[in-house]
């Protein structure tokens, strides 16, 4: 099968913003990352985004995103962790390209998000950051919740333990395996 779109999903910090355009410059493709383009159309970090306009303004805008690149060719687009749980974003994705899910535990995701404060869905209502059980908890039923989606990538790679560079081989590899590539 020929293909014009790669879908890259996982779990929030599974690298998709790293992997993404590594994989177009090493299949000659170009590569969007829907977060950046989010900060960049708003002038607004996501977390913002979050607190003064709510998650419905950033989903519907994230959707539209999307939208706009399910017709475009030949790219690669980093999706944000929740995109593929959001409006009829799902069916687009298969419809329209091949979906890579960066598999990762709720253990090794949380010693990656730790530290990080720029992830909204880790913050409570009155902006504290969540204590450590009460965010495993979060990322563990996030993943039950996104599950039925993740399982049914055309890609599924498991990230934990491998490099960035031995990721993206292993990718690439399944891709031209798998499907017709331009390159
Ligand atoms: C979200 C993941 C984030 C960002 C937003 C919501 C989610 O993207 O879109 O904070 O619902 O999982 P990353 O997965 O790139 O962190």
């Amino acid at each position: 099968m020929k293909i014009s779109r790669i879908y890259i999903t996982g779990f929030m910090g599974s690298g998709k913003s790293t992997l993404g355009p590594i994989v177009a410059n090493t299949i000659g493709w170009n590569s969007y990352d829907i977060d950046s383009e989010i900060e960049k159309r708003t002038g607004m970090k996501v977390t913002e985004i979050f607190k003064s306009k709510g998650e419905k303004f950033f989903r519907e805008l994230e959707s539209s995103i999307l939208d706009e690149h399910s017709k475009e060719l030949e790219v690669v687009v980093s999706l944000g962790g929740g995109t593929i749980a959001y409006n009829n974003n799902f069916d687009i994705i298969k419809k329209t390209g091949v979906l890579v899910y960066l598999k990762s535990s709720p253990e090794k995701i949380f010693l990656r998000l730790k530290h990080k404060t720029d992830r909204p869905l880790f913050q409570t209502i009155d902006n504290l950051v969540l204590s450590d059980e009460e965010a495993l908890q979060k990322i563990k039923r996030l993943l039950s919740e996104r599950e039925k989606y993740y399982r049914n990538a055309d890609i599924i790679i498991d990230i934990d333990g491998i490099s960035v560079g031995r990721t993206v081989d292993r990718l690439v590899r399944e891709l031209k395996k798998k499907f017709q590539m331009v390159n």
